[in-house]
């Protein structure tokens, strides 16, 4: 197999798991390459379901290996207990789990700061996993990396330059208690010397994977309207969710990335605050919601549910470099009378056929559909393009023809089965 992103073309969420999971047996190597575990991946496999935050959906696939790219922020906590929970359900990954040196560590710190920020009337709706600040300090040059945390001496020095910044934030601008020194040395390190198995220089492991044939799938988290730079600013997570961020954030140049697969739903969500063009009115967004189970598999909110937006996925497949998309969830529309499809926005007489930079635009702009009729019957139980219903085929037609790329694989259940090719 050829080395392949797989992101999510909208505001995350569309399934990404899922299709990880179809991908990962023909590939050699899984790799997370931004994002930390405020991503949720849901994968069903049978009668289990498996919702992985951090580390990559491939490791349900016993020979693969799995490798979490410097670009990733890592709560130590969270990846150790997602370990435990992989090993109660019987899956082992010693000696196939990698973790870079590089990638920086999220402190309590961290979270707090998040949190704090987000009591604040003007909040981005963040998961709250300290995401956001512990990239502002690698960004800041303040951050302290997994190869900071396995070495005492810059451990201390690092955390001890760091608390003493942060707890003046806490105690002065927020009239609250900051963080001993020794508590979170004495967790940490113990931390540290539990996940050093894992640690290693994965800039070279997959460099190397590379030179011998092997072939890599970058797992993208969230969505390209998340994305720090080409999504919906400032209501976006703080890293590169877009396919350039899989060069960054593994240290595999961009030559030797082979394709971009970008997931689409057949409609739209997105959880948290920001301007959702599309978004449904209260009748529509229940049924949905209620229906394609629209709720959060990190923090459990309620997604918000739109139609379909073809500028906000156009948008996707330009700055990816999108070649082939996969439609998921079709089966949550199977109820409609009609289905409807956003193609441009209009905002003070103007008409926007491409995604706009201005928030204001995006946050009044009145969204212009195409409305084309329902299927209204059950498609979760088709197993091939050609049994679809005709109106169904439409419906992917038409957003082919509008994105002027392949949809080349539709999903219509959680199960893995229920995917086929079109
Ligand atoms: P943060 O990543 O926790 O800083 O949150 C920033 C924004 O990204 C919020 O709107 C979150 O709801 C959203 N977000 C973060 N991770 C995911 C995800 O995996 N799926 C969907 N939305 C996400």
């Amino acid at each position: 197999m050829p080395n392949i992103v797989i992101l999510g073309a909208q505001w995350g969420d569309e399934g990404k798991g899922k299709v990880i999971d179809i991908f990962a047996p023909k590939a050699d190597y899984i790799v997370r390459y931004q994002g930390g575990n405020n991503a949720g991946h849901t994968v069903v496999i049978g009668e289990d379901e498996f919702i992985l935050h951090l580390i990559p959906s491939g490791i349900l696939h016993k020979a693969k290996v799995c490798v979490i790219g410097n670009g990733v922020v890592i709560d130590p906590k969270a990846f150790l207990d997602e370990i435990d929970m992989l090993k109660r359900k019987g899956i082992e990954v010693a000696g196939r789990l990698y973790l870079s040196d590089e990638a920086h560590v999220i402190f309590p710190y961290h979270k707090k700061l998040d949190e704090l920020k987000e009591a604040k009337k003007k909040k981005i709706g963040t998961t709250k996993k300290g995401i956001g600040p512990c990239y502002a300090d690698k960004v800041a040059r303040s951050g302290i990396r997994i190869a900071d945390l396995l070495d005492e001496a810059v451990f201390k020095d690092k955390l001890r330059g760091n608390l003493d910044e942060k707890n003046v934030v806490f105690n002065r601008i927020y009239n609250i208690e900051g963080y001993s020194f020794d508590a979170l040395y004495e967790e940490y390190s113990s931390y540290g010397k539990k996940i050093r198995k894992f640690v290693c220089n994965t800039v070279l492991l997959l460099n190397d994977a590379i030179k011998k044939k092997k072939s890599i799938l970058f797992e993208g988290a969230q969505g390209t309207l998340l994305d720090v730079d080409h999504g919906t600013y400032p209501f976006v997570t703080s890293s590169n969710a877009t396919a350039g961020g899989a060069s960054i954030g593994t240290g595999v140049g961009p030559t030797r990335i082979d394709k971009v697969i970008g997931i689409a739903k057949a409609y739209t969500t997105r959880v948290g605050e920001g301007p959702f063009p599309t978004e449904f009115g209260e009748d529509l967004m229940g049924r949905i919601r209620k229906k394609g189970r629209e709720f959060g598999a990190t923090t459990g909110r309620p997604r918000r549910c739109g139609w379909f937006d073809n500028i906000v996925v156009k948008h996707s497949v330009m700055v990816n470099g999108i070649d082939e998309i996969v439609v998921t969830k079709l089966d949550v529309l199977d109820d409609l009378d009609s289905i409807k499809i956003c193609t441009a926005y209009k905002f003070e007489g103007r008409v926007y056929r491409d995604f706009p930079s201005n928030i204001r635009v995006l946050e009044g702009c009145v969204p212009i559909y195409e409305e084309l009729p329902g299927w209204k019957e059950d498609t979760t139980r088709v197993t091939s393009y050609k049994r679809l219903p005709k109106n169904a085929k439409n419906y992917l037609k038409r957003i082919q023809e509008l994105l002027k790329t392949k949809i080349v694989l539709i999903s219509v259940g959680s199960d893995r089965r229920q995917t086929f090719a079109k």
